[in-house]
């Protein structure tokens, strides 16, 4: 019978098998693939094991802490952070095209990335790379295993010829769901087993406009009341995703404390889906909504309005961008 232990058990062995003595990296996103994936694998080969977090400076409150403390402490996992949101920020400065946003961190990453591999296959070679690839991630590439391409994180490109890894994919077998039981009795944290799916463009695709340090602040802040109070309603597990979107090129007036203010607006969009293909608005309960608008607004420096998205996909996509 299938049982996380069970699992967790067959693929230690698997895992050992295929390594060897040899030296593995694997790349953290802060999802709960890679995260699971590289839990799995250093459960089985230790410190033959090192992982890397490109820290983009696009993800949530709290998630980059998640990876570099939680999940260290978590697992005892080797861990090597590159600190790049300055660079992806100088990158993406003035840029407001959604799609040459994706191309520019996808780019970036995958350079960031192949930096640290480069730095560390010097330091100890490395012969494999883990990838947390999912059943229904092969099913939709026709089966195929074949060279690195670090799919799970930005879907793009692949490291260059002269860095070729072998794979492990210790999650092929499994949905998600399995692999959200796999992470809670490798003893992840809750929060990043449960994490709702997010971009690997994080949270540069949820500001309309572009992307800077500021913005990205408020949007922080806005998000986090948003799953604060989604969470305190006991909603996380009815909705599939909840993005929190910044206006951040529209303006409109308001009145706040004893004047008028010219804020931007923050759209809440959550929905409920099965496989993201189509998705309908989730007819989360009124108070919620009203409690996490008015936070918004009290605790949110320049947010003045706060509006709901009530489109299905399709005709609108669940992001923005
Ligand atoms: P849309 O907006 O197309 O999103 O309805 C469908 C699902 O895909 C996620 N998404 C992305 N994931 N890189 C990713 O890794 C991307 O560029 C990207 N764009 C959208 C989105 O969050 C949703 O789960």
């Amino acid at each position: 019978t299938w049982t996380p232990g069970n699992i967790i058990e067959d693929q230690v062995a698997a895992i050992r098998a295929q390594v060897g003595d040899k030296q593995v990296i694997c790349g953290l996103s802060g999802g709960v693939d890679s995260a699971v994936a590289a839990a799995l694998v250093q459960r089985a080969i230790g410190d033959q094991l090192t992982c890397v977090f490109v820290d983009h400076g696009l993800l949530r409150a709290g998630e980059a802490e998640q990876v570099e403390k939680d999940f260290v402490a978590a697992t005892g996992a080797r861990l090597k952070v590159v600190e790049a949101a300055d660079v992806f920020l100088g990158h993406l400065a003035g840029v407001t095209d959604p799609e040459q946003k994706r191309k520019i961190i996808g780019r970036e990453f995958i350079r960031a990335f192949e930096a640290a591999a480069r730095e560390l296959d010097a330091e100890r070679h490395i012969e494999f790379l883990v990838q947390g690839t999912l059943y229904p991630d092969v099913v939709e590439s026709g089966g195929g295993t074949g060279t690195a391409n670090i799919k799970s994180h930005h879907n793009v490109g692949g490291l260059p010829d002269d860095l070729q890894f072998a794979l492990i994919e210790p999650l092929r077998t499994l949905f998600k769901d399995e692999v959200r039981a796999l992470g809670a009795e490798l003893g992840l944290p809750e929060e990043m087993v449960q994490r709702h799916p997010f971009p690997g463009p994080g949270l540069a695709i949820r500001i309309i406009g572009a992307v800077d340090r500021e913005r990205l602040d408020l949007l922080r802040a806005a998000d986090l009341i948003a799953r604060e109070e989604l969470t305190a309603a006991g909603l996380d597990r009815d909705v599939w995703q909840f993005p929190v979107v910044l206006l951040a090129d529209v303006r409109s007036v308001g009145v706040q404390g004893d004047g008028r203010t010219y804020g931007h607006p923050v759209v809440l969009r959550p929905v409920s889906s099965e496989d993201a293909m189509t998705a309908d608005w989730s007819r989360l309960p009124y108070d919620v909504i009203a409690k996490i608008s008015t936070r918004i607004t009290n605790e949110v420096r320049e947010v003045n309005r706060v509006v709901l998205d009530v489109t299905s996909k399709p005709p609108g996509t669940i992001e923005w961008e």
